[in-house]
């Protein structure tokens, strides 16, 4: 095997809807390598400490409650004809359910409990162990797979990042305001550049890209250009 065969593991850490799953889940596609979209294991255990009752009307998780749940709280990720996957969650196809306002507005002080971040962190490494992969999230560069041979941080301002948001939902027929979806982008960047475990934060070697003015192809050659370098690929 030459270094250009090599198969390596991509972090792209970031705020959130920064455009990192769209742009993990296309550069995975584009170069053949399973996606992983991370924020979505921290939005399965969300609903699932929704569904059961262990979040409080004020947002507050049940911190031991979710902790003793978490063997029942099984993810995974099922592969659907279209190439893309859907998250599972107790064998439930949740795909839909995890991106709802609902979800996004609890899941950060969920995704800040440390037995939380353990689990899925634990679960995060064994999928890299594959290789070929491209994981997005928060803090893969710097906990999950510090030695990713490719790491990028995504950017963007908070106004558009809600606006991407406010149309991708829109789009999909949900009725939210574009001021609500603003102050959910906001206060879950605030809870998740602040708390105590593994914040989000752009790893010292670490590629930075800030995307507002960038459309999507642009962003498709950044990549795969870094990609190549890298691989010695191209
Ligand atoms: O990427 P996303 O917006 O779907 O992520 C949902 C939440 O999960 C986000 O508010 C922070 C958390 N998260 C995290 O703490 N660590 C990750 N690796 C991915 C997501």
């Amino acid at each position: 095997m030459n270094s250009s065969d090599k198969r390596i593991i991509i972090a792209l850490d970031g705020f959130s809807s920064s455009g990192k799953s769209t742009m993990a889940r296309r550069l995975a596609a584009a170069i053949s390598y399973r996606y992983i979209d991370s924020g979505a294991m921290y939005r399965a255990v969300t609903l699932y400490a929704l569904d059961n009752g262990l979040i409080a009307p004020d947002g507050t998780p049940d911190t031991d409650g979710i902790i003793k749940a978490l063997p029942q709280i099984k993810i995974d990720f099922a592969p659907q004809a279209d190439g893309t996957q859907h998250t599972t969650l107790c064998g439930k196809d949740v795909e839909q359910e995890i991106r709802r306002l609902r979800v996004s507005n609890a899941v950060s002080p969920v995704s800040a409990i440390p037995q939380v971040r353990h689990a899925l962190v634990a679960m995060q490494k064994e999928l890299g162990k594959e290789r070929g992969i491209v994981m997005d999230g928060r803090d893969i560069g710097t906990v999950v797979f510090p030695d990713a041979e490719l790491k990028i941080f995504v950017d963007a301002s908070a106004e558009t990042r809600a606006m991407r948001r406010f149309k991708e939902m829109v789009d999909k027929g949900l009725q939210v305001s574009y001021e609500d979806v603003l102050a959910n982008v906001v206060k879950r960047d605030h809870i998740d550049s602040t708390r105590e475990e593994s914040p989000l934060r752009r790893a010292d070697d670490a590629i930075s890209l800030d995307n507002s003015a960038m459309t999507i192809e642009e962003q498709d050659a950044w990549l795969l250009q870094q990609f190549e370098r890298v691989t010695g690929r191209g």
